[in-house]
């Protein structure tokens, strides 16, 4: 993760950039390319959200990463389910806790908050909420779902990439993440 700082308005803001490191990646390519895909629309709204005074171009990045998270969490949450994890509600509440903060966000940024301001609590979200689950919770889960694939003679990224094509239907800028 990157340290950097930007002036706004005269005064000093810091951000932490996150950059893929191996320690993010699961073993699981689907996922792994979600995770991936996640950061890069995390990164590209801190830095329309630093570059820009214009809540417009904010927004519709906020909306593209949204958008992004209700699938991608959908998703997993399907394959939870496909394969009886045991600790599916552990993981759906900690899930659905990201849901409401980013609903807060977007609650936020839509009553014309400082763009500035939406950006140091995404930030914050990010660096100290979405790297830990990956690291913690979706690590423990994609475990699981290699061994009872395994145990089901099943091809996983198989059974993944269908659960994956009945979400990012509705929009053709996903249709390469499958
Ligand atoms: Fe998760």
């Amino acid at each position: 993760m990157k340290t950097i700082y930007s002036t706004v308005r005269g005064a000093s803001m810091k951000y932490v950039k996150i950059e893929w490191e191996s320690e993010l990646d699961t073993g699981i390519g689907v996922i792994d390319r979600q995770h991936r895909e996640f950061i890069r629309l995390v990164n590209t709204l801190l830095d329309s959200s630093i570059k820009s005074e214009d809540n417009e171009i904010i927004l519709d990045s906020f909306s593209f990463l949204r958008y992004y998270i209700v699938e991608h969490f959908s998703m997993e949450e399907s394959a939870m389910r496909a394969y009886d994890y045991p600790q599916y509600g552990m993981h759906k509440n900690i899930h659905d806790s990201f849901r409401k903060e980013i609903e807060g966000m977007d609650m936020a940024l839509k009553m014309n908050k400082s763009p500035h301001e939406t950006a140091i609590k995404l930030n914050y979200v990010i660096v100290n909420w979405f790297v830990n689950h990956i690291k913690v919770e979706d690590h423990r889960l994609c475990k699981f779902l290699e061994a009872r694939a395994a145990e089901k003679h099943e091809v996983l990224s198989d059974k993944l990439n269908t659960i994956v094509s009945s979400f990012f239907r509705s929009s053709p800028a996903f249709s390469t993440l499958q």
